[in-house]
């Protein structure tokens, strides 16, 4: 026995003119007279199926009358071509089986704040356009694999219980692990994934990773997703030129694949077929002078027309400056040499310049801010235990770490791609909580 339909929403015109049975739920009911249309989807798709009193059976055409939003079931019927249906089909039904009958589903067609909408988050899922969002990150997260996959890096799993810090200690997430202290969830794969570099020369660690930030801003979350390729014999040029190919490769497939999820979103498309390598660069004190001049002539920023705060040398940009800088450019731009003191002590200094270092965080065109962040790494031993000491750490707890540099060391490179801020851009989704199924923020831990 078998309890799977004979087809899907999504292959459904490779039946026309057949008799198929779908399983799904009910999106919408309308009725007129003997006619009864159920708006039916079942996760691959939509389609209206046409209940017609005469063509079916008397239980039937009862049955379709009491159905509700949300209600489940199957129903057998042929497919016929119609210009007319967004779908480009109908469904004659000659049958029709409730599985479930939905009393008062909470989410209704009319309007629901986003706070309601979030507390029914388990719910909500099912609209349409969570479905094409959450749809899109699946794409994302399959091409950026793919990507990777095909160019011979080798997916190497890192942990998520760590017994120091990676990224900063201001942001961690502690807790108890048996006799042997606190453990801290991972901010990062990073480190780990630098010892499977010298074992398999290029990798990458995809999880979930972790930040305690106490920032309520739209681009963060405190549990996200990130995927960390890491490249042995490769500069920060090499690295650049790896994220621009690898960013246009997943928009490229979303394009090609998700068309209807983006029209769904009504995101507008043409700013992404512009994605395609090379993507500019320029470095934070150049980035540091457009700000200020901008600045100085009284330049605002979206979505609020704030004013553009101007920037001493040497500080972390903010939203705003991150805005300002990417809407100067209609591709992703890298902002390269960060100052030394706002980056990770692991960063390899600029030959020559030590107040910066070689890294690039890349910045998403039309306000998505920072999609990714990336460096060269310290492969020298004896600079490395330094920087850990700078830092305020301990580098007894980071012998393991110093010992890539003890044997074999070579220069490497690496960056990290936030799944959620790269959906959110793609999809045209201001706020990255509805990019991932089950959002941490600061004030959000339900459902
Ligand atoms: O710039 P970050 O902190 O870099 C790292 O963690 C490096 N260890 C990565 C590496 O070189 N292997 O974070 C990388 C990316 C950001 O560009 C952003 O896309 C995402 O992770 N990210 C967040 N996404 C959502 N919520 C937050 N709180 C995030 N913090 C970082
Ligand atoms: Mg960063």
């Amino acid at each position: 026995m078998s309890l799977l339909p004979t087809t899907y929403i999504a292959q459904i015109a490779q039946h026309e003119g057949q008799e198929v049975t779908l399983a799904g739920w009910v999106y919408n009911k309308t009725e007129k007279g003997k006619l009864v249309f159920i708006q039916l989807r079942d996760g691959t798709g939509a389609i209206q199926a046409v209940v017609f009193k005469k063509n079916v059976s008397e239980e039937a055409f009862t049955a379709a009358k009491s159905l509700t939003q949300e209600s489940s079931l199957y129903v057998t019927g042929s497919i016929r071509a119609d210009e007319r249906a967004p779908s480009g089909f109908e469904l004659d039904v000659k049958d029709l089986r409730i599985v479930s009958l939905t009393h008062e589903y909470p989410i209704t067609p009319k309007e629901h704040g986003t706070e309601f909408l979030m507390a029914h988050r388990h719910l909500w899922v099912r609209s349409a356009k969570q479905n094409a969002l959450l749809r899109i990150r699946h794409e994302v997260i399959a091409a950026a694999q793919d990507y990777l996959n095909s160019n011979d890096f080798v997916r190497y799993d890192t942990p998520i219980l760590t017994p120091v810090a990676a990224e900063g200690t201001t942001n961690l997430f502690a807790t108890e692990y048996f006799d042997l202290g606190p453990a801290y969830l991972a901010q990062t794969g990073q480190l780990y994934v630098e010892s499977g570099m010298m074992s398999f020369g290029k990798v990458y660690c995809f999880g979930p990773t972790f930040r305690a930030e106490r920032s309520k801003t739209r681009r963060h979350l405190t549990e996200f997703w990130m995927i960390e390729p890491e490249m042995a014999f490769a500069d920060q040029d090499d690295n650049m030129v790896l994220q621009e190919n690898f960013v246009s490769a997943i928009v490229q497939r979303v394009l090609e694949r998700r068309r209807d999820d983006l029209a769904t979103l009504e995101r507008d498309t043409a700013a992404l077929e512009n994605i395609k390598p090379p993507f500019p660069r320029i470095t934070y004190d150049e980035a540091v002078e457009m700000i200020n001049t901008a600045a100085g002539s009284g330049v605002t920023v979206p979505p609020e027309d704030q004013p553009l705060p101007p920037i001493q040398w040497g500080e972390d940009f903010g939203s705003p400056h991150e805005t300002f800088l990417a809407a100067q450019f209609e591709r992703p731009v890298f902002v390269v040499n960060y100052p030394t003191e706002v980056k990770a002590f692991y960063m390899q200094p600029v030959e020559g310049r030590p107040e910066v270092v070689r890294c690039a965080d890349l910045l998403a065109p039309e306000g998505y801010g920072e999609i990714i962040g990336g460096s060269q790494r310290i492969h020298d031993v004896e600079l490395l235990e330094r920087r850990i000491r700078e830092h305020g750490l301990n580098p007894e707890h980071y012998q393991w770490y110093l010992d890539l540099r003890r044997y074999g060391t070579v220069p490497h490179s690496g960056f990290g791609m936030g799944i959620e801020r790269c959906t959110a851009w793609i999809a045209g989704t201001r706020h990255i909580r509805e990019t991932i199924p089950f959002p941490r923020q600061l004030y959000r831990i339900y459902p």
